[in-house]
């Protein structure tokens, strides 16, 4: 009998932050691990500073992970992104060195899809607005003329981006008898769009006829500004617009002005154009409810992330395909 050892070094991974367990231990159980204790975004000299000697990468959607980071990464294997959007990542410049990227879908779907319908509630019913007035004592008994805002049930509910948060979010709003109409990359089989009650619609139908609209589609080139002055001049001046996908699908600029212009009613988001910074204009506003990108944040969800992070690294690392690669393309030979 045989036996190989092909692994004679052990392997190395950074960890750009601190996240939940089972992941760093899971981590610990293969490779050498060095996690960074700071407690604010990595800064790309930062990351080209850890990125030259280490086999696995783990990092958050803050992370500038560039062609140049990825140039530096001399003995990179696999780049594993806590986040399932992985527009932080240059893809191509790491399948171009057989650079294996993953993600972490579906354990986060639902988690996410909850907080963009509690955006949606929170925008549409002032819920935020009217916190502030009864915490600042100003509560002075029952007015019939007090804080109205919009009904959700029984509105047509506009999704942009059909995928997997797309249509969980479609589900929630069947409780809420919304009429739902949807536009994506993909049309849906007639069997999903049955089940879901959800009608392929034209993004110009969309606007025209919504009351709510909620985004879901990945940052890339083709959705950034998706929304811009044009398309919020199309929607109703009642029209409420929730974003939970990332920051620069809206022109930011664009949808602060229109909400004081008062050329759609509300807006719920969770993600900005220029993270951590807030357009002042909008911060100004009643009528939007603001969010510090929050939508995945629950203990449970976080923590599966943080374990199908680690799974992905530790298969890669392993030579094994990962479950959740962004670029299988960088598998092949
Ligand atoms: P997904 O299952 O891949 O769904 C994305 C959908 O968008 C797909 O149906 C896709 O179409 C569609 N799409 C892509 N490009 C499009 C375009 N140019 N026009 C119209 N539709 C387009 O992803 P997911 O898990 O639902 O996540 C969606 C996004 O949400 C992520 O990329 C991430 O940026 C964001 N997110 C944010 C948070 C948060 O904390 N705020 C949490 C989780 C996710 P195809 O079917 O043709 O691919
Ligand atoms: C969060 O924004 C994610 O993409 O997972
Ligand atoms: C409101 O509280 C009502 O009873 O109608």
């Amino acid at each position: 009998m045989t036996v190989t050892n092909i692994q004679t070094r052990r392997m190395n991974v950074y960890v750009t932050r601190q996240i939940p367990e089972p992941g760093i231990s899971m981590l610990k159980a293969h490779f050498g691990v060095d996690v960074r204790q700071a407690k604010t975004p990595i800064s790309k000299p930062e990351l080209l500073e850890h990125v030259g000697d280490v086999d696995g990468l783990l990092c958050l959607l803050t992370d500038p992970v560039d062609a140049e980071v990825i140039a530096a990464g001399n003995n990179l294997v696999c780049i594993s992104n806590y986040a399932v959007g992985f527009n932080n990542i240059d893809v191509r410049a790491a399948t171009e060195r057989n650079i294996l990227v993953t993600n972490t879908p579906g354990v986060l779907t639902d988690t996410t899809a909850d907080f963009a319908f509690a955006l949606l509630l929170a925008a549409a019913r002032r819920i935020v607005e009217a916190d502030a007035f009864a915490r600042a004592s100003k509560f002075n008994g029952w007015d019939p003329m007090l804080m109205l805002g919009q009904d959700v049930h029984g509105k047509t509910l506009g999704i942009v981006g059909f995928g997997k948060i797309g249509q969980a979010l479609a589900r929630r709003a069947r409780g809420f008898d919304m009429r739902i109409l949807y536009y994506s990359r993909t049309k849906a089989s007639d069997e999903d769009e049955a089940a879901l009650a959800a009608t392929f619609t034209p993004l110009e139908r969309i606007f025209a006829e919504s009351d709510f609209i909620s985004l879901h589609v990945p940052l890339t080139e083709q959705t950034r500004h998706l929304i811009s002055h044009d398309q919020l001049r199309m929607m109703k001046p009642t029209a409420i617009l929730v974003n939970t996908s990332r920051g620069p699908v809206v022109d930011e600029q664009a949808l602060a002005e229109a909400l004081r212009d008062g050329t759609i009613a509300a807006a719920g988001l969770d993600v900005f154009e220029d993270e951590p910074e807030v357009n002042p204009l909008l911060a100004s506003l009643p009528n939007v409810v603001l969010a510090p990108h929050i939508a995945s944040a629950s203990h449970r969800t976080r923590s599966l992330m943080a374990k199908i992070a680690a799974e992905n690294l530790i298969d890669a690392l392993a030579g094994r395909r990962p479950r959740f690669p962004v670029n299988p393309e960088a598998l092949t030979e």
